[in-house]
């Protein structure tokens, strides 16, 4: 949620037009607006536009706004909104500034005790200019500078009365040449290229600049700053600020590849993610197994070898897409060891009493961005608790990689369209390897691990079959584009799927649709079915088809229409005359493996019926690729 960056620099250089990049590469964290600050004249100048700055933020109307000179800056910070306190306008998007524009500032997070302060400050003479948390930050640090001069002494004062998260950058009229960043729950990473600093909530926003960067963790204040001609940096702890320099380690940046920032041929995100799935699938399970054993292999739990055999109970925490990950990992584990597994949303884990036994229980926390505040406060509640907790993340370093005890890296590569898709199958893949690996620590025998992984290996070329029923698809879309309601249903395995595909659908199209095990139907939803209503009914010819025509057969007797997933063995079952529309998958020989097969013509579903209604696919309304605040 909203997306900083910044630029430090030797030599003077158009650190504008950085920014306006780095603010494109983050646009998925934040779009209701954008800006900028620089030093230039003498004098802080802030340029702001609302909406997505891949559209509204033009280096030449920035320019015109605040004089060319600006074209040669050493400082300048940017920040994507995604409004959390106020609503967007101008005078709420960042940066924000003090009275007297002494500073300018950029924040990602929430200051959950800002109308004290706020009323404490207004008291104090302060006039604000916004309704944003963030604001009260700048005014603070103006308030503390009547006390201490030096701009770190000032900061580090001023997060002290901070209750909330943040990710900061700052600077200062009278210290242009440095640039102060803090963090705490929110993100911030700098980028060490040959003369300058970059700065980005991401990783993947230093990628135009450099592969060096070093990740601040909670509690860290940095001070960037040019000395000498040389760009030096400093961090510490500002909870105890007189404790000296930490040292930092230099990282590579791993997990990201330019390409996965760029759309190519594609004509969004969405669809370019969809059908990078194949791959993706393959990458996520590239030396993961090993034929001859039978077995899966994760270096990242290696030293965890002797828990893993143990345990009786496997936690999933989770939000969203990678919850409905870890139900269907519930599935696949409890289908294939005597293991019991169970679902936790994070938001509702971390209140939650959790009576489980730390010694037989491991917890698999699940996370595309590994930032995302619920699942990061859950992680932090399980291991208070005394839990180990295991990451199946995308985001290499991130927050809760960094936090989990070992983990699993997903590969999926950077995903920027909002609604995941390639990361859940990557998340999926995972799973099937981790279940394969429970399941041959216990009663899975060489052969049936060999034969599973024959079948895992299968699933690349039958996503990429699938992949060519979009033109099917934009047919059906077409027929429905007028439908009230939709319900998605499967059974079993398909249950999860279901569930993602109707928040694929609804994140999409706006549109409010159900999701239920197929069973569910006659107990409540059944009261929606009418001849304004699409059911989704995923069943693949597995051992409950048959069972699943007796409820297709109440929702058209209802006078519902029937859109049926399933593979191309039920192909001639005089049965499906019966239902509206029909999709054929190919056919996989253990149904166990539909789902890394059949949430693909559901993504396509979503993705079509929001372009019919001509949605923006890549950036649905009122949603942040990364949720980093409760
Ligand atoms: C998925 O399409 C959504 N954008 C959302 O549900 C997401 O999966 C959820 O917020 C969790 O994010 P994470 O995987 O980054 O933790």
């Amino acid at each position: 949620m909203c997306g900083i960056t910044g630029i430090l620099s030797i030599e003077k250089r158009e650190a504008i037009k950085d920014i306006v990049a780095s603010l494109g590469d983050l646009e998925y964290r934040g779009y209701d607006s954008a800006g900028v600050a620089t030093f230039s004249e003498g004098e802080i100048k802030i340029y702001k536009c609302l909406g997505a700055p891949s559209q509204n933020l033009h280096t030449k109307e920035i320019y015109s706004r605040i004089g060319n000179k600006a074209r040669k800056t050493s400082i300048a910070i940017g920040h994507n909104r995604w409004a959390t306190h106020g609503t967007p306008t101008l005078s709420n998007a960042h940066p924000h500034t003090d009275c007297h524009k002494e500073l300018a500032l950029v924040h990602n997070g929430t200051i959950i005790n800002y109308e004290s302060l706020k009323k404490a400050l207004k008291k104090a003479g302060h006039i604000f200019c916004s309704d944003t948390d963030t604001e009260v930050i700048a005014h603070q640090i103006e308030e503390a500078r009547k006390i201490y001069k030096s701009p770190e002494e000032a900061i580090v004062r001023t997060l002290a009365l901070l209750e909330g998260s943040f990710g900061l950058a700052i600077f200062f009229k009278d210290y242009p040449n440095t640039l102060y960043l803090a963090k705490n729950g929110s993100p911030i990473n700098i980028g060490i290229a040959k003369d300058f600093f970059a700065i980005a909530s991401s990783v993947n926003a230093l990628l135009r600049h450099t592969d060096k960067y070093i990740s601040l963790r909670d509690g860290e204040f940095a001070v960037l700053s040019i000395k000498k001609g040389l760009p030096t940096s400093k961090i510490i702890n500002f909870k105890n600020y007189k404790s000296g320099a930490i040292k930092k380690e230099v990282r590579k940046i791993e997990g990201v590849a330019p390409e996965d920032l760029s759309m190519g041929n594609y004509n969004s995100f969405m669809i370019k993610e969809i059908y990078e799935q194949p791959s993706v699938t393959k990458t996520t399970m590239l030396g993961r197994y090993d034929e001859k054993t039978g077995n899966a292999i994760f270096g990242g739990l290696i030293d965890y070898e002797e828990k893993l055999q143990k345990i009786h109970t496997l936690y999933t925490i989770a939000c969203g897409t990678a919850h409905n990950a870890g139900c269907l990992g519930k599935e696949i584990i409890e289908a294939l060891t005597d293991i019991n597994v169970r679902n936790e949303i994070a938001s509702e884990f971390r209140y939650k009493k959790n009576n489980f036994n730390a010694v037989d229980t491991a917890i698999f926390a699940v996370s595309q961005s590994g930032e995302t505040a619920d699942t990061l406060e859950a992680v932090k509640e399980a291991k208070q608790k005394g839990c180990d907790v295991f990451g199946i993340i995308n985001v290499v370093g991130s927050a809760i990689a960094q936090e989990s005890d070992a983990g699993v890296y997903t590969r999926a590569g950077a995903e920027i369209g909002v609604a995941s898709t390639k990361a859940f199958i990557s998340q999926a893949t995972t799973f099937y390897l981790l279940a394969l690996k429970l399941a041959r620590e216990r009663l899975m025998n060489v052969q049936e691990g060999r034969d599973f992984i024959k079948k895992l290996e299968e699933i690349p070329n039958k996503q990429k079959e699938v992949l060519k029923v979009e033109q099917k698809i934009k047919d059906i879309v077409t027929k429905y584009s007028k439908i009230k309601n939709i319900n998605f249903l499967g059974r079993g395995v398909n249950v999860s799927i279901a569930n993602e595909a109707a928040l694929k659908f609804k994140e999409l199209t706006y549109m409010e649709v159900g999701s239920y095990p197929l069973g569910e139907l006659k107990h409540g939803p059944m009261a929606v079915i009418d001849k304004e209503c699409l059911s989704v009914v995923i069943m693949p010819k597995d051992k409950l088809f048959e069972m699943n025509k007796n409820s297709i057969e109440q929702i058209k007797s209802k006078g519902g229409n029937v859109l049926v997933i399933t593979d191309k063995s039920a192909r001639g079952d005089s049965f499906l005359k019966k239902v509206d529309d029909v999709i054929y998958m190919p056919t996989l020989t253990n149904p166990l493996f539909y789902p890394l097969v059949e949430i693909i013509p559901l993504q396509l579903f979503a993705v079509h019926f929001a372009n019919i209604l001509g949605k923006n696919v890549d950036k649905p309304r009122n949603l942040a690729k990364s949720v980093t605040v409760e």
